[in-house]
């Protein structure tokens, strides 16, 4: 016959989660002492039944509670002593992490940056996506011209309040209408972001990259200021005196269009040889058009003028660092990009 004080001593006594599954399956699991007592109460008259079950179920209450304490308690301190040995060892000596990395192409446009802002040019960015309006019409380009073909690059399912799908931006000239219309005018502004097009990918083309666009809109604005700009801003960026070469080219819907290229070498680090020496245009710009004000409220006829012109970033980047191929830049090799 099962005694409860023995049986509630010998539980105080255990000290492993072990050791007290195994008396819980002696004592009050399905085959054992107390399922035992409880059936053979069949033999017994109904007062014997009555009495001998009561005490037997209290029995089994007590001891499953004492039960269910002393596991709780067992449990704990078994989660402590894990987390205990779990702990940080603080006095080890430490490693060093590397947590981040700029990229080059980050580093470049941090410094275009700096140099913007000693021009009082303020930086702005907006959202990847816009719409077609922003991206086309906003700077006069009609959406059923053919010369949107060579912008057509990812349209997103979400449309805008026209019912038109967003469009990833295809130049930084898609925020113009968003910067002048939150500054409105004068502006003296710079745009950095990456850009999505539509291109045959080579060393010198990716389908991702980063455009630097400057916009100027004052009253009076002419040629004259938009050439020193540009001067300072280029003997700033490219750091060493490079050649640079201003061609006045033909493209749609602006006039006049300037290209500037600057001479792009590439001399191999191991020979010192100069492998490589090429134009290679970096830099667009062209007066804006009377009607990319009037889409952002500002009366041409007031006197209002400007310019915009743009860096392309990654093609800098490879001019100042001889890079051979600009796809290095966005590769995502370790290799290349923690060498700066
Ligand atoms: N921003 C465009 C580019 O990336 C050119 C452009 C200029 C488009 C002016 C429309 C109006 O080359």
């Amino acid at each position: 016959m099962l005694n409860l004080e023995e049986e509630l001593q010998k539980l105080s006594n255990i000290s492993t989660l072990d050791e007290l599954d195994n008396w819980h399956q002696a004592i009050l699991g399905k085959k054992w002492s107390i399922t035992e007592a409880l059936k053979n109460l069949g033999n017994l008259s109904p007062e014997e039944k009555k009495i001998q079950g009561g005490q037997l179920s209290s029995m089994k209450n007590t001891l499953q509670n004492e039960y269910q304490k002393h596991f709780d308690m067992l449990k704990t301190a078994e989660i402590n002593e894990q987390l205990w040995k779990e702990v940080i060892d603080i006095t080890l000596p430490w490693t060093e992490i590397d947590l981040w990395h700029f990229s080059l192409l980050t580093k470049v446009r941090r410094e275009l940056e700096e140099i913007a802002h000693s021009m009082w040019f303020i930086v702005e960015s907006w959202t990847d996506a816009v719409s077609k309006f922003e991206n086309f019409e906003a700077v006069n380009i009609p959406v059923s011209h053919p010369a949107t073909e060579m912008h057509d690059t990812i349209y997103l399912s979400e449309k805008d309040e026209r019912g038109e799908n967003y469009v990833l931006r295809t130049h930084t000239s898609a925020w113009q209408n968003y910067v002048l219309r939150k500054y409105w005018v004068p502006i003296k502004a710079v745009l950095p972001w990456r850009v999505y097009r539509f291109e045959n990918v080579d060393a010198t083309h990716d389908t991702m990259f980063y455009q630097f666009e400057w916009v100027y809109v004052d009253k009076n604005v002419s040629i004259w200021h938009f050439k020193s700009i540009i001067t300072r801003f280029l003997s700033a960026a490219l750091q060493k005196d490079v050649e640079i070469r201003m061609r006045p080219w033909y493209f749609p819907f602006v006039e006049p269009w300037f290209e500037i290229d600057t001479r792009y070498e590439y001399n191999n680090p191991k020979t010192g040889q100069k492998e490589m020496s090429k134009w290679m245009e970096i830099l667009w710009a062209w007066m804006i058009h009377p009607e990319v004000l009037r889409n952002a409220w500002i009366n041409p006829d007031e006197w209002w003028t400007g310019f915009a012109f743009w860096m392309w970033v990654n093609r800098l980047a490879a001019v100042r660092y001889w890079i051979k191929d600009i796809r290095y830049l966005t590769n995502g090799d370790l290799r290349f990009a923690k060498s700066w």
